[in-house]
């Protein structure tokens, strides 16, 4: 206030003016603002603390131990939403707690919550848009030498299908040789494993409208199998995760998935598993019950989460999506009677990179069965974690 009212002698008479009238308003209004707010001291008109969320610095840095920082920032971001919204204070405005997160601003009946993959036209009536919407989808891991192969593979599936193929190796235009790529939905992400594009790119919000799901390996034989006589097994047998049966054209595979040449589907109830008693050896190394896993739209919304975004091999998973069927031993199956052909063929596990003089399928073999050990340990830590803080004794529950 000094400044402005030392008027200096240089100044003409109209700024003086200006200048004086100006001071009078600034103090007519500080006048106001003491009549309007008697009570209000300066040291209490702490404006931007109130415009700020309340943040309890305690309780970030308790949470960033335990999650990924994008976590914790979403978290922040949703508060602050929360507290700038209680500012407001407008009562008139929308607010609907139990819309998804970060929508409670928005009328319930506007929210579409899923999504899907059909294809619609850019014309016409979007109610008009389909003349069927496929029940399943089927997910290939592709490289365009396998192209034949996928090819015979996709022929086996019908209209009732949604195609999605994921490219490892950057090459989809060729792929518009063949018919059905036209229909295709492909995602060219460069050498990533099946179970970081099903990460990524399967959100089940994002598959909502299938009943089953298939994320398929691209080097398996289907001579023997079709895809509606499957899935009229799976339903009839009640399996929320499966796979058709397995007939080697060389090597091992594990007992559980071997086909039975003598019935429908086979069941943990009915056998004994056979799996291997070190799984560390090659014949159980070698990947099998997730090269072809067919899931229902429940188990797979579990399992989705169960996968780590940065395990990308998903060795472990075949033994810990029993957490997410219950009771497991009658809802996991093998599908006998439609049965497929493992060709072990050099594909992704080629893609890897020399490193110290190694080959690049050993670095890759290296990786998956260290992930294998830090799934496993995870999910120890994670289950005995939950145990602790809900006060159970682990060892006398029956835990898996
Ligand atoms: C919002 O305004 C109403 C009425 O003016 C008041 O009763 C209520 O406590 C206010 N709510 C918040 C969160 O400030
Ligand atoms: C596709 O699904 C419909 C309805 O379930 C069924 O009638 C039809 O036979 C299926 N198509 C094929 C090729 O199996």
């Amino acid at each position: 206030m000094g400044i402005l009212t030392r008027s200096t002698p240089s100044k003409k008479p109209n700024e003086s003016m200006k200048l004086i009238i100006t001071t009078f308003l600034g103090i007519a209004f500080g006048f106001f603002i003491g009549v309007s707010f008697p009570s209000l001291s300066l040291t209490k008109l702490n404006i931007a603390s109130n415009f700020l969320p309340s943040i309890d610095l305690a309780d970030i840095e308790d949470k960033s131990s335990g999650l990924s920082t994008q976590k914790v920032l979403d978290d922040l971001s949703y508060r602050r939403d929360t507290s700038r919204r209680q500012n407001l204070n407008e009562t008139a405005k929308i607010w609907v707690p139990s819309n998804p997160r970060g929508a409670e601003m928005l009328p319930p009946g506007i929210i579409a919550a899923e999504s899907d993959f059909y294809l619609r036209r850019l014309w016409g009536k979007p109610s008009e848009d389909f003349t069927h919407t496929p029940k399943y989808l089927i997910a290939f891991t592709v490289g365009y030498d396998q192209r034949a192969n996928i090819d015979s593979c996709v022929k086996k599936f019908s209209e009732n299908f949604t195609i999605v193929l994921f490219h490892y190796d950057g090459r989809v235009t060729e792929w518009d040789e063949f018919e059905w790529s036209k229909r295709a939905i492909h995602i060219s992400v460069r050498k990533q494993t099946k179970w970081w594009y099903a990460k990524r790119f399967l959100h089940p919000d994002i598959v909502a409208p299938y009943d089953y799901i298939f994320i398929w390996d691209e080097d398996l034989g289907v001579e023997h199998f079709n895809a509606e006589q499957y899935l009229k097994l799976v339903k009839k047998h009640g399996l929320e995760i499966s796979q058709p049966g397995l007939e080697p054209n060389k090597g091992l595979t594990w007992q559980m998935t071997k086909r039975r040449g003598d019935r429908e589907v086979h069941k943990e109830t009915q056998e004994k598993p056979g799996w291997c008693t070190d799984p560390l050896l090659p014949p159980c190394a070698a990947f099998v019950e997730i090269m072809a896993p067919v899931f229902s739209r429940d188990a797979w919304r579990c399992v989705w989460h169960m996968i780590q975004n940065d395990l990308v091999h998903g060795w472990g998973l075949d033994f810990s999506v029993r957490k997410c069927v219950e009771p497991a031993h009658e809802k996991i199956g093998v599908v006998d009677s439609q049965w497929i052909v493992h060709q072990t063929v050099p594909s992704l596990g080629n893609q890897g990179e020399s490193q110290n003089g190694k080959a690049p399928w050993q670095g890759v073999r290296e990786r998956c069965r260290k992930e294998w050990t830090m799934f496993q340990t995870r999910l120890a830590n994670a289950e005995a974690s939950y145990y602790r803080a809900v006060g159970i004794d682990p060892s006398t529950s029956t835990g898996h």
